[in-house]
């Protein structure tokens, strides 16, 4: 990635000086570094140390440079905002579009991403206040990272430290990189894609009991749907994502409903995809599953035949997703995944056109899976993957390759662009 443009915004809070780490990040990866601290936080750390260690003039004040018209200029010039700390004054005076120093304005003049990285006490991070003013700001498609939890400014402790500034800087250099690449060979941010979109993402694999220590699994690690979450957070939705025994974490913002089974899993989704204006079916969900579960551990016994397995059909999520919207949302837009392995009665796109035609969702995004020809497994567990996304309407079919991350941002991409396309 070449030199980009940020802005670091800096509030008044003990954790000022831990920015001044973070601007060697960012300085270090080649990025063009401009500070603009509130006045509050030059009380904690001064003009002249941003000054030295950006290697640019710094200010806080909108009469500064009037002839370039300063927060205009720096506003529109920058790639990327970040503001650490942020404080609950901060994030409260950018929830209300105030503009009543340089670093507000400039948030208002902002036209690239934004990420928050707050800072407080406990019980401020936790007020109605605060965190109505994070909801309304992620609501806009600003980044507002959640605060570390462990020990605070006086011998209190709890959530509000801010975060480490490696993870502050890995999480400014997401939104600079979401996996593609402009006209220009920058990276084109998702940021706004899905502004004020509701979506909904299911991810992991369905685990379908036996009995109360075993179960019938499958070996999806939840990766591709944890990084559409992520990938749809970072356009700017509210995401709820349905999980189902997930290998990774879910990323900061994202609503989550735990559930196990695949029954669990469509109770869930149905809740959840009312209203919703995407639903994204990434989970792997078992097909069948044991038509009995028994109350204790199966044994083996020598006096009793062993034991059979009679298997049930799992209702298919995905069909009645698309069912409920034909009664109700009618511009829903409805993805679902597909696992397939060619074999000699046809091709890997060959079955997903079948699949896609007997779901009846908008968009399937098809996934070849299993040993490749040197027997190395495809797609479960890896970070990378390769698909092609196949559209109902006959659309040309997109291809799109990479780091799960880079597919999630391809996916994020077609969706926004479809539903700007549809009627209201
Ligand atoms: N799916 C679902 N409910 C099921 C099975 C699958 O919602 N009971 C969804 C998956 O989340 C995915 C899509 O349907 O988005 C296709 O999953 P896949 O396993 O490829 O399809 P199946 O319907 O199971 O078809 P088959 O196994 O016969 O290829």
């Amino acid at each position: 990635m070449g030199g980009r443009n940020i802005v670091l915004g800096v509030g008044g809070g003990i954790a000022a000086y831990k920015a001044a780490l973070l601007l060697r990040l960012f300085t270090e990866a080649g990025h063009t570094v401009t500070v603009i601290p509130t006045a509050a936080a030059t009380r904690f750390v001064g003009a002249p140390t941003w000054e030295a260690l950006s290697g640019r003039p710094v200010t806080n004040d909108v009469f500064d440079a009037v002839d370039t018209v300063n927060h205009v200029r720096i506003g529109h010039e920058a790639d990327l905002i970040v503001v650490a700390p942020a404080t609950a004054d901060l994030l409260a005076r950018a929830a209300t579009g105030q503009a009543d120093d340089l670093l507000t304005t400039t948030l208002l003049m902002a036209r690239g991403p934004v990420l928050f990285a707050p800072a407080m006490h406990t019980e401020m991070w936790r007020h109605a206040a605060t965190q109505a003013n994070v909801a309304t700001l992620r609501a806009r498609g600003v980044a507002v990272l959640d605060p570390a939890v462990g020990r605070l400014t006086g011998p209190d402790s709890g959530p509000g430290r801010l975060p480490e500034p490696a993870d502050i800087f890995a999480a400014a250099m997401a939104l600079l990189t979401p996996g593609q690449v402009g006209d220009d060979g920058a990276p084109e941010p998702l940021h706004g894609l899905l502004s004020g979109r509701r979506v909904v993402i299911t991810a992991g694999g369905t685990r379908e009991p036996l009995d109360p220590v075993r179960f019938l699994g499958n070996r999806s690690s939840g990766k591709q749907g944890v990084a559409l979450a992520a990938a749809a957070r970072m356009a700017g939705a509210s995401v709820t994502l349905i999980a189902a025994h997930l290998d990774v974490p879910v990323p900061d913002g994202v609503g989550v409903v735990q559930v196990g089974t695949a029954v669990e899993m469509r109770e869930a989704t149905l809740a959840a995809a009312a209203g919703a204006d995407v639903v994204i079916m990434a989970a792997a969900v078992a097909d069948f599953r044991p038509d009995t579960v028994a109350g204790g551990k199966i044994k083996k016994r020598d006096d009793a035949a062993d034991p059979v397995i009679t298997l049930v059909r799992n209702p298919d999520i995905l069909v009645d997703v698309v069912g409920r919207r034909t009664a109700g949302s009618l511009n829903q837009l409805i993805v679902g995944f597909a696992a397939e392995t060619g074999d000699e009665h046809g091709s890997v796109l060959d079955y997903a056109r079948a699949k896609l035609a007997r779901k009846g969702c908008d968009l399937l995004v098809v996934n070849a899976v299993g040993p490749d020809a040197a027997g190395v497994e495809q797609v479960f567990g890896r970070d990378e993957n390769q698909v092609t996304i196949l559209a109902r309407d006959g659309a040309d079919p997109v291809p799109a390759a990479g780091s799960k991350t880079d597919v999630a941002a391809a996916v994020v991409r077609l969706v926004a662009a479809r539903l700007a396309a549809k009627p209201a």
